[in-house]
């Protein structure tokens, strides 16, 4: 789409560019959309009027209508686009974001290099809460969101597309500022979208670790990588076993973002756990034909973590400490993979019986939960795993489902989920699904055979492993983590970055 995007100071304006405005949806039908009054100045011979009486001229969210003023070439436009916001009463940063990615498809349709980007009136005039920095911060977003390709592994039998620089101002400084960080949280969530999309083949555990360590160094953040003896040492059960069946081996990776000027010796971070799953085959419990393809996108739980890390030490910089945990592994089959009948003991003593290798993603998630439990004096835990079919056939692609008991911390997730439009779910927790877990010959089993609630499952499963006392959330994106809808920034097929924005703007919350 762009090969890159930059927010320039509006002093800085080039000629030959586009002058985008933001028209509302008209309440009584019938009625066309009409500049309000503090973009009509810009409408100097009428016809950006005459193009909004035109009869595709709705104003909903996303349409485009376009206009070729003459004196807006005196002005330095070469041209005006209008894009619709929809209602004035129900204007939402999902509404821009919207209205971004159709000016952003447009833009780059036109081969347009820069924009000037004046929604700031409309939104005034509108009366609604969303202010100008947080519009900008979404329309930032987009812009950014949609700039996102994965092109570099084409070869010599595609032609590349061309694609051009893009650079975007608005007159209103919070508009900018917000678009500023709107484009470097996209930043963050396209780091994520490119390390989901890289092949098995080439994104194995190591090359995970490295990437984790170049994006941590780049970011400023501490990163270690625990693997062979050391975790054998630390009794990380699940990601040997889950790991063993790969030459490809298992680790698990931990970021550390620090405060400028040092945390408190007190201070207790907050954890975020991403399985990290290169590849699921579902180990001897083996996917059959079509529910393998796609499981690249089983690391994608990491990959948010990542991007997330990226973002809180680069966007959010909060005044807390906080620690990531990757379980990094590859669920693969080979004479030396775990077995169903397996029972395996975990570093905080409970034994699991493995009743299904395919629910591996629960047994390296414990790992890191009783890994941040005894080392790391966790203030709040998220985390964050592709762990279900179950949650796609519950809640689609509309909503990843959330597991927390702690009302804090899910208004917390909730709010942010609301800024940021990555939809969560409240689903339940109770005794009987905890009981669901228990095996007649360990303490637990990894899947019950029935097949009743199996993100419920997955979610008491893990509760096995983490402090009652601990405020904890469990994000399942397996019906999320590749975009399903084609609408806004995101292309249908491609990885969403689902959760990286998400638990940013919780980090910024706390
Ligand atoms: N990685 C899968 C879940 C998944 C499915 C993610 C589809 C993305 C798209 C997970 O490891 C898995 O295989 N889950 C099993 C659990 C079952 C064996 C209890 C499932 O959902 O079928
Ligand atoms: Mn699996
Ligand atoms: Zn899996």
């Amino acid at each position: 789409m762009f090969e890159s995007v930059e927010i320039v100071s509006s002093s800085r304006a080039s000629s030959g560019g586009a002058l985008v405005l933001g028209v509302f949806q008209p309440t009584r039908e019938g009625q066309r959309p009409a500049l309000d009054k503090g973009t009509q100045r810009f409408d100097t011979d009428g016809s950006i009027a005459d193009a909004l009486a035109r009869p595709e001229s709705t104003g909903e969210v996303g349409r485009v209508v376009e206009t070729f003023p003459t004196s807006g070439r005196k002005a330095g436009f070469d041209r005006v686009i209008t894009v619709g916001l929809g209602k004035a009463e129900s204007l939402t940063a999902d509404t821009v974001r919207l209205a971004a990615a159709a000016v952003g498809r447009r833009l780059a349709d036109s081969k347009t290099t820069s924009a000037l980007i004046e929604l700031g009136a409309a939104l005034e005039e509108s009366g609604s809460s969303l202010g100008e920095e947080l519009a900008g911060r979404a329309f930032g977003e987009s812009i950014g969101l949609l700039s996102f390709t994965f092109d570099g592994l084409k070869g010599t039998a595609s032609k590349g597309a061309k694609r051009g620089k893009l650079s975007l101002r608005a007159s209103s400084r919070k508009f900018s500022g917000g678009m500023e960080t709107g484009l470097g949280l996209a930043k963050s969530a396209n780091i994520s979208r490119w390390l989901s999309a890289t092949p098995p083949n080439i994104a194995t555990p190591a090359w995970i670790a490295q990437q984790a360590r170049a994006i941590g160094r780049s970011a400023g953040l501490t990163v270690t990588v625990l693997e062979g003896a050391a975790l054998m040492r630390e009794k990380m059960t699940g990601l040997i076993n889950v790991g063993q069946a790969s030459v490809n081996k298992p680790c698990l990776v931990r970021l550390e973002y620090k405060p400028k000027g040092g945390a408190k010796a007190k201070d207790q971070p907050v954890v975020l756990i991403g399985k990290t799953m290169t590849y699921d085959t579902g180990g001897l419990s083996l996917k059959i034909n079509n529910g393998m393809r796609g499981m690249k996108g089983d690391k994608d739980g990491g990959c948010a973590v990542l991007g997330a890390m990226h973002a809180i030490a680069t966007v959010i910089k909060p005044k807390r400490r906080v620690v990531a945990l990757l379980a990094v592994a590859e669920n693969s089959v080979s004479d030396n993979a775990y077995r169903p009948d397996d029972i395996i003991t975990f570093r905080n003593g409970v034994s699991v019986e493995v009743t299904n290798t395919d629910a591996e993603g629960r047994l390296v998630l414990a790992d890191a939960l009783c890994w941040a439990k005894d080392k790391e004096n966790p203030a709040a835990i998220i985390d964050i795993a592709t762990l279900t079919g179950g949650v796609i056939v519950a809640l689609g692609s509309t909503f990843a489902g959330m597991f927390c008991e702690d009302a804090a911390l899910r208004a917390r997730v909730e709010e942010a989920a609301g800024v940021t439009g990555e939809r969560v779910w409240r689903l339940p927790m109770h005794q009987e699904y905890q009981d669901m877990m228990k095996s007649q010959v360990a303490d637990i089993i990894n899947s019950n055979p029935d097949r009743k609630a199996h993100p419920i499952q997955g979610a008491a499963f893990l509760a096995y492993f983490v402090d009652p006392k601990t405020p904890w959330c469990h994000l399942d994106i397996a019906g999320m983590h590749v975009d399903e809808s084609g609408k806004g920034p995101f292309v249908k097929g491609l990885p969403s970055g689902f959760g990286v924005r998400l638990m940013a703007e919780v980090v910024a919350s706390m």
